[in-house]
């Protein structure tokens, strides 16, 4: 018998609710983004956030269950993530699942948001061998993970500061370019000059860490001197030569740290992940060295319900059900999720 769980997604902007067939097989991805209710504040709101997902989430259950042609009586577990993220954004998602689970007396699995993100690697590409390294790269987050399995992750590098995505952010809003930034960028980079501007690569003087904000600095700076100088800002060349500065960083820690661990497989997730230069790059890399890399289809790198229903299933078949008192956490290292 084929099994049927449904994921659960609300840890920041976007509400997702998806059916996933034995960890695989995608029934329904459903996803409503909040971007028009934060837009205007140029970031994520907490308490708009939650109240957004509550007022979505009944009806994307209810088109999430329609598109995968199924009833609630045939679902046989409900996963949903309950750490890191907004809390009270969280516990809309987490109490939905609460209540599914005990009405249709099935498994409750909680499942950690970056892990799915980074596991999605896994839905995509069943082949895919352990170890392998991978760059997690989102809104909230930038670090470099070793993956030896779908509880067991070690970080070995991430950034001191500002997580890519939200240079990503802040660069744009700096460059009038809206919220969230990082589709524009990359869509606008595509046209510009990416050594118009030779902006700082940052690379920690000890240990293997990364730093965004002095590249976010340095853009402002040269925005401010064209304002003052009465000339107008060339947003496409500002945002070609920024990806440049960030992917130039993050391919060349993924190369290091490979190295470094004798790994030979690359993987990529994240919001960030979507991004065609970061691909593009990290492929190239690999190529040169003999290595594989691989990422996930664009819709399972921004935030869905699909990642959160594949390892959950995962999480299910090892026996990693969640008691009644699984409790949302705003903050939850990857490291700390081995089994003890
Ligand atoms: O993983 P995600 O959907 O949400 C978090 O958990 O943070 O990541 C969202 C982030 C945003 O900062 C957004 O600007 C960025 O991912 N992003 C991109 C692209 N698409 C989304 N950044 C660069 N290039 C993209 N194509
Ligand atoms: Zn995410």
């Amino acid at each position: 018998m084929p099994v049927r769980v449904l994921g659960i997604e609300s840890s920041c902007d976007e509400t997702s609710l998806a059916i996933v067939e034995d960890g695989r097989q995608i029934l329904s991805n459903v996803v409503s983004s909040q971007i028009g209710l934060h837009e205007r504040f140029g970031g994520v709101v907490p308490e708009i956030a939650s109240r957004g997902h509550i007022e979505a989430i009944g009806p994307l259950l209810v088109e999430a269950l329609d598109r995968a042609d199924c009833r609630l009586q045939d679902l046989d577990a409900i996963a949903t993530t309950f750490a890191p993220g907004l809390q009270g954004a969280l516990l809309v998602g987490l109490m939905t699942a609460k209540g599914l689970a005990w009405g249709l007396d099935v498994p409750l699995v909680g499942v950690h948001h970056l892990a799915a993100h980074i596991w999605a690697n896994r839905m995509a590409h069943h082949d895919l061998p352990l170890p392998f390294l991978c760059l997690l790269v989102s809104g909230g987050h930038t670090e470099v993970v070793r993956v030896d399995g779908p509880e067991h992750f070690r970080s070995l590098a991430r950034t001191r500061d500002d997580a890519v995505g939200e240079a990503y952010d802040k660069t744009a809003r700096l460059l009038g370019l809206g919220y969230p930034g990082g589709p524009a960028i990359d869509r606008l980079a595509a046209e510009g000059n990416p050594n118009a501007f030779a902006f700082p690569r940052a690379s920690m003087s000890e240990g293997l860490d990364m730093s965004f904000s002095g590249l976010k600095t340095a853009v402002r700076r040269l925005a401010e001197r064209h304002v003052e100088a009465g000339m107008p800002i060339p947003v496409a060349d500002v945002a070609a030569s920024f990806q440049r500065a960030i992917v130039d960083v993050l391919a060349h820690r993924m190369e290091k740290l490979a190295e470094q661990e004798g790994l030979e497989v690359l993987a990529v997730a994240g919001g960030v992940a979507a991004n065609r230069e970061l691909r593009a790059r990290l492929a190239t890399v690999a190529e040169k060295r003999g290595w594989t890399f691989v990422a996930p289809p664009m819709e399972l790198c921004t935030d869905n319900a699909a990642m959160i229903a594949g390892l959950g299933t995962e999480l299910l078949r090892a026996g990693r059900v969640a008691t009644p008192d699984l409790a949302a956490r705003s903050r939850y290292s990857l490291d700390a999720l081995a089994p003890t």
